[in-house]
C-alpha cells in the first residue's frame, strides 16, 4: 500500500479532523438530485464519529466566482443531515479566524460543514495562505472526495503539505477499485469508452492500449473518428483538434469500431440504422447512438471479459430512442461484474444510466469520480493523490 490511510491513524479522540469530500451534486430548487457522492462519503464521516473525532468537512459546488448564494452547500448540509440523523451546523468560509473559535466548542463526535470553499479566492489558486488557513483548524486532514483529486487546490492538495494527511475510505476503495483495471488487471481486460470530451477521453485511450485486450468505443469519439476518415456526419458532435490522435489510436486493432449506427435528426425523429461503410449524411442528421449490430459485437467481447472498465455514454441516451446502446452496455457490463468479471464504471452519465436501469450495485466500483477517474485511468498523476503518498 503506497498511502497512507485513515483507518492507519491510531488516535482520533478529541482531534480536529479536516475531511475534504466532494459533494458537488446537482441541486435543484434548494433539494440535492443525486445524493449518491454523500452517501459514499458516509463511511468515513461515521469512522471519524465513532472514533470520537471533531469532524470539519470541506467542499466546493459549482464554480462560482465569490461568494454566490446560488451555490451554497445549505441543501448538501441538510441532505447529510438526514443519512446521519442530526442538523450538520454549516460554517462560513470567509472568516476562518472565526471558524477556529466555534471549532474549538466542538464536542467529540461533532460534523460541521464549511460553506463552499470556492467562495474563497485563494482555493482554485492553491494559495499558500488558504491553505494555512484551513491547517489552523485542524490536527489532521483526511482527503476523501476521489472526484476532486485532480485539482490543485487549497483544500485538496495545499493543505496537505502542513498536517498529516491521509486518504479516506471512500478514497481507498476508488483507488484499489481502479488499481484493479490499471496494475495487474485479469485478462481479457475490456474497456468500454464513449462520451463527448475528446480531450480527457484520448489520453485514456492512450495510456489503456497498452494495458487493455480490447478497448470498446462509442459516442463522441467514434464521430470524430468518423469524420476524420472522411465520412459526412452531418450534423454530429466531432471535435476537429483530435484528428491526428484519433485516426492513430483507432487505428489499432485493439480498438473495437462500431459497424452500424443509429442517425436520426437531435429530437430523436427519423431514427434509421445505418451500417457505417455506406455512412453520408446531411446537415440536419447526425449520430446518436450506436447501432445493433455494434451492440451484438460489444456484447461478445463484454461476455468475455475478466476485468472490465466503462466510461461514457454510447449516444445521446437522454433522448428516446437513442438509449438503447448505452442502455445495452450498462447491462452487459451489470451482468457480467455479477458474474466472473471485475467490473468498474465511472463518470456522471455513465453512473447516471446504471442508478436509472438499478444496476449501480451489480458493479464492483461505481467511480464517484469524472474527470479525476479517467486521469487515473490516463496514467497522470492526481496532485491530491501524490500528497498522501507514504
Ligand atoms: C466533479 O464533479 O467532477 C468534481 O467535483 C470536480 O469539479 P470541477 O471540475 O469543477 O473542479
Amino acid at each position: 500500500m503506497n498511502f497512507r490511510y485513515v483507518k492507519q491513524i491510531s488516535d482520533l479522540f478529541k482531534k480536529n479532523v479536516l475531511v475534504r469530500v466532494d459533494f458537488n451534486v446537482p441541486i435543484k430548487s434548494k433539494t440535492v438530485l443525486d445524493n449518491y457522492k454523500i452517501k459514499k462519503s458516509l463511511a468515513t464521516i461515521k469512522f471519524l464519529v465513532e472514533k470520537g473525532a471533531k469532524v470539519i468537512l470541506v467542499s466546493h459546488l459549482g464554480r462560482p466566482a465569490g461568494t454566490d448564494k446560488k451555490f451554497s452547500l445549505k441543501p448538501v448540509a441538510i441532505e447529510l443531515g438526514k443519512f446521519l440523523q442530526k442538523k450538520i451546523p454549516l460554517l462560513g468560509v470567509t472568516d476562518l479566524a472565526k471558524v477556529k473559535v466555534q471549532v474549538a466548542k466542538l464536542l467529540p463526535g461533532a460534523v460541521v460543514m464549511l460553506e463552499n470553499i470556492r467562495f474563497v479566492k485563494g482555493e482554485i489558486e492553491n494559495s499558500e495562505k488558504l491553505s494555512k488557513d484551513l491547517a489552523n483548524l485542524a490536527d489532521i486532514f483526511v482527503l476523501d472526495g476521489f472526484a476532486v483529486a485532480h485539482r490543485s487546490a487549497s483544500s485538496v492538495s495545499g493543505v496537505a503539505k502542513y498536517l498529516p494527511a491521509y486518504a479516506g475510505l471512500l478514497l481507498q476503495e476508488e483507488i484499489e477499485g481502479l488499481d484493479q483495471v490499471v496494475k495487474k488487471p485479469k485478462k481479457p481486460l475490456v474497456a468500454v469508452l464513449g462520451g463527448i470530451k475528446m480531450e480527457t477521453k484520448i489520453p485514456v485511450l492512450k495510456n489503456l492500449l497498452s494495458k487493455a485486450n480490447y478497448i470498446l468505443v462509442g459516442g463522441g469519439i467514434v464521430n470524430t473518428y468518423l469524420w476524420a476518415k472522411g465520412y459526412k456526419v452531418g450534423s454530429s458532435i466531432v471535435d476537429k483538434n483530435f484528428k491526428k490522435e484519433i485516426l492513430r489510436y483507432c487505428s489499432n486493432k485493439k480498438v473495437i469500431l462500431p459497424v452500424d449506427v443509429i442517425v436520426g435528426s437531435s429530437n430523436g425523429k427519423k431514427a434509421q440504422v445505418i451500417d457505417v461503410k455506406k455512412l453520408n449524411l446531411k446537415k440536419d442528421v447526425g449520430i446518436f447512438d450506436i447501432g445493433p449490430k455494434t451492440i451484438r459485437l460489444f456484447a461478445g467481447y463484454i461476455k468475455k471479459s475478466k476485468t472490465v472498465v466503462w466510461n461514457g455514454a454510447m449516444g445521446n441516451f437522454e433522448q428516446h430512442p437513442y438509449e438503447y446502446g448505452t442502455h445495452s452496455v450498462a447491462h452487459l457490463v451489470a451482468s457480467v461484474s455479477k458474474r466472473k468479471a471485475f467490473g468498474v464504471a465511472g463518470g456522471g452519465e455513465t453512473v447516471e444510466a446504471l442508478k436509472k436501469l438499478h444496476l449501480l450495485s451489480d458493479v464492483d466500483l461505481a467511480s464517484t469520480g469524472g474527470g479525476s477517474m479517467l486521469e487515473y485511468l490516463g496514467g497522470n498523476k492526481l496532485p491530491g493523490l501524490e500528497v498522501l503518498k507514504k
